[in-house]
C-alpha cells in the first residue's frame, strides 16, 4: 500500500511537473532571452557554486536582461545599472514582490517580516516603526553612546589578546560585538561574549538559521513536491526561528513583568515597541515586536560583521591604503581628543574606504529575491506575473562599462566621485534601491565606519603564518545567503601605543 502510494505520488507529480513545463513554454514569447537548459531541470545545473559569477558571465552572452529557468521556477536576471534603475525605479512597485523561501512559509514569521511581507499597509507601519524607533538620524545619534561603550569593550578583549600574543577570527570579533550592539540596542544588556562558545544563545541561533536557509531547497525550484517537503527543510526552518524567537520572547515577557511590578523603564527599543503596541493593539501586537526582534538579528548582524572583515582583509592587504586611513584617523584624534561617530562620518578617505569595500564586496549579491506583482512590459520583454527576479548587485558592482579596473581595491576612487549608496546610483546598489531598499542602511554605515575605525586606530594588523604577504591574503569567496570571505581573517593584533 504504501510503495502504491508512492508511486502514485510521483507520477502525479511528474505529471503536474510536465504540465507546467510545457505551460510555461507556452507563455515563454515575449520572455527576455536566455540559455537553453535542460528539460525539467532547467538551467539549475548552469549555476554552479557561485551563483553571481556564473550568471555575470551568461549575462555577457544574453544580456543585462535574461531568463532563467531554475527547476520549474521562471527567473529573471537583472545585470546592468540600466536595467536596475528600470527595475528598481521606473517599474519599482510592479517588482517590488517578494518570493517567499518554501522553508518559512509555514511560519507565523513569514507573514509578519518586513522583508517578506507584500507592499501593504502592514508592511508599510512596520518600515514605519523601524525608522521611528531605529534608524532615523536623530534617534542614531541619541543611541551612539551604546555602540561607543560596545566598540570599547571588543578594544579593552582586543588588547587582552595583544599581551598574550595571540591571533583572532575576524568575523567572530565583529560578529560578537555588533551582536551586542544590536542587543544592547533592543534590551540593554549583551547577549554574547567574547571567550564563550555560546551554543545556546543568540550568536548560534542566528548563525543556524542562516545555514538553514542558505540550503539548497529543492521544493524552492519545484513546486510538485512542496508538499512533501522532501529535506525536512520547512522542520528544520521552525526549530531554528523557534530557539531565536524564544530568546526575543524571554526578554519581551521579562520587560512585561518588570513593568506590572512597577520598575522603571530601560528606555530602549523595547519599550519603545511595548509603548506603540499598547497604543495600536490591533495592527501592532507582541507577535509584531518578536518577528520584528527577530529580524533585526537576522538583517543586521552577519551582513555588518561580513563588511567589516572584508574591509581589514582589504586594509591588510593594501597596507599602503592602511597607513593612509589610519593618518586620517590619527588626526581627527588629535584635532578632537577622541573618536566620534558623528565625525567619523565626514572622514572622506574613511567613507571612500567603506563604499570601496561595499563595492567589491557586496553583503548580499543578489539584493533579496524580488518577484513581479503584474506582467510588465520592460525593454521590448514581457516579464510575467510572479516571476522570480534576481538583481545581480555583486555583477553591476564590477560592471567594467562602469568602473575602471573594478576587481582592484581602490577607494581613491569615490573620493573623486559624489557616489553614495542611499539607492540613487544604480552601478552601486549595496543596500539595493527603492521602496525594497534596506531600511537598516543609516544604521549599518554607522556600525561598519565605527568599527574599521577603531580596528584600524587601536590596532595594527599581521596575518599569523609570517611566510604569507600581506598582499598574497586569499579573498576568494564562499556564496551563501550572505557573500563571505571563504577563508576566514585570522590575523594578529598589536596595541598601537
Ligand atoms: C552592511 C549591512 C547591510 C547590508 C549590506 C544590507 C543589505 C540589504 C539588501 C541588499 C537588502 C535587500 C534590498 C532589496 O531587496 O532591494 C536588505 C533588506 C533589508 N534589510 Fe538590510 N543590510 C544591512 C544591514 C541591515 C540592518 C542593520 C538592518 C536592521 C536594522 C537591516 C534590515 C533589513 C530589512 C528589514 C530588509 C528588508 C526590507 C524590505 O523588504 O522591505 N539591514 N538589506
Amino acid at each position: 500500500m504504501d510503495l502504491f502510494l508512492l508511486i502514485s505520488l510521483l507520477s502525479l507529480s511528474f505529471l503536474l511537473l510536465v504540465i507546467h513545463h510545457v505551460r510555461a513554454l507556452c507563455h515563454s514569447k515575449n520572455l527576455p532571452p536566455g540559455p537553453r537548459g535542460l528539460p525539467i531541470f532547467g538551467n539549475l545545473f548552469d549555476i554552479g557554486s557561485k551563483p553571481h559569477e556564473s550568471l555575470a558571465k551568461l549575462a555577457q552572452l544574453y544580456g543585462p536582461l535574461m531568463t532563467i529557468k531554475l527547476g520549474s521556477v521562471t527567473s529573471v536576471v537583472v545585470s546592468s545599472p540600466e536595467m536596475a534603475r528600470q527595475v528598481l525605479q521606473k517599474h519599482d512597485e510592479a517588482f517590488s514582490g517578494r518570493v517567499v523561501p518554501n522553508s518559512i512559509t509555514e511560519l507565523e514569521h513569514s507573514s509578519h517580516a518586513v522583508a517578506w511581507l507584500p507592499i501593504g499597509e502592514e508592511w508599510r507601519l512596520i518600515r514605519r516603526v523601524l525608522t521611528s524607533y531605529l534608524t532615523n538620524s536623530k534617534t542614531l545619534d541619541l543611541l551612539r553612546g551604546i555602540r561607543h561603550d560596545v566598540v570599547q569593550e571588543m578594544v579593552c578583549h582586543l588588547k587582552d589578546v595583544c599581551t598574550k600574543g595571540e591571533s583572532v577570527g575576524i568575523n567572530k570579533i565583529a560578529f560578537t560585538t555588533i551582536m551586542n550592539m544590536m542587543s544592547r540596542t533592543c534590551f540593554s544588556v549583551n547577549v554574547d561574549e567574547y571567550e564563550l562558545g555560546n551554543e545556546k544563545g543568540f550568536r548560534n541561533a542566528v548563525t543556524t538559521i542562516m545555514k538553514i536557509t542558505a540550503k539548497f531547497n529543492i521544493a524552492d525550484y519545484f513546486p510538485c513536491v512542496r508538499c512533501v517537503d522532501p529535506q525536512r527543510a520547512r522542520q528544520k526552518a521552525k526549530a531554528a526561528y523557534g530557539c531565536l524567537e524564544q530568546l526575543c520572547d524571554y526578554f519581551i515577557h521579562q520587560r512585561l513583568n518588570q513593568r506590572s511590578s512597577g520598575i522603571s523603564r530601560r528606555g530602549d527599543i523595547l519599550d519603545s515597541l511595548l509603548d506603540f503596541s499598547q497604543e495600536n493593539q490591533s495592527d501592532f501586537n507582541l507577535k509584531h515586536i518578536q518577528v520584528l526582534l527577530v529580524e533585526l538579528f537576522l538583517a543586521g548582524t552577519e551582513t555588518s560583521a561580513i563588511t567589516t572583515e572584508w574591509a581589514l582583509a582589504e586594509l591588510i592587504s593594501h597596507p599602503h591604503i592602511m597607513l593612509k586611513l589610519r593618518d586620517e584617523i590619527s588626526e581627527m584624534v588629535r584635532k578632537r581628543g577622541t573618536i566620534e561617530e558623528t565625525e567619523i562620518l565626514r572622514l572622506p578617505y574613511l567613507q571612500a574606504v567603506v563604499k570601496e569595500t561595499m563595492r567589491l564586496h557586496l553583503a548580499v549579491p543578489f539584493l533579496v529575491p524580488h518577484k513581479t506583482e503584474e506582467d510588465v512590459n520592460i525593454s521590448g520583454y514581457v516579464v510575467p506575473k510572479d516571476t522570480q527576479v534576481l538583481v545581480n548587485a555583486w555583477a553591476i558592482a564590477r560592471d567594467s562599462d562602469t568602473w575602471d579596473k573594478p576587481t582592484c581595491f581602490i577607494p581613491e576612487r569615490f573620493l573623486k566621485s559624489g557616489m553614495d549608496f542611499k539607492g540613487q546610483t544604480f552601478s552601486f546598489l549595496p543596500f539595493g534601491s527603492g521602496r525594497r531598499m534596506c531600511p537598516g542602511m543609516p544604521l549599518a554605515h554607522r556600525v561598519v565606519s565605527l568599527m574599521i575605525v577603531s580596528l584600524v586606530h587601536y590596532f595594527e594588523w599581521k596575518l599569523p603564518n609570517e611566510s604569507t604577504e600581506p598582499e598574497g591574503l586569499d579573498m576568494t569567496e564562499s556564496f551563501s545567503l550572505t557573500l563571505q570571505k571563504a577563508k576566514p581573517l585570522v590575523a594578529v593584533p598589536t596595541a598601537r601605543p
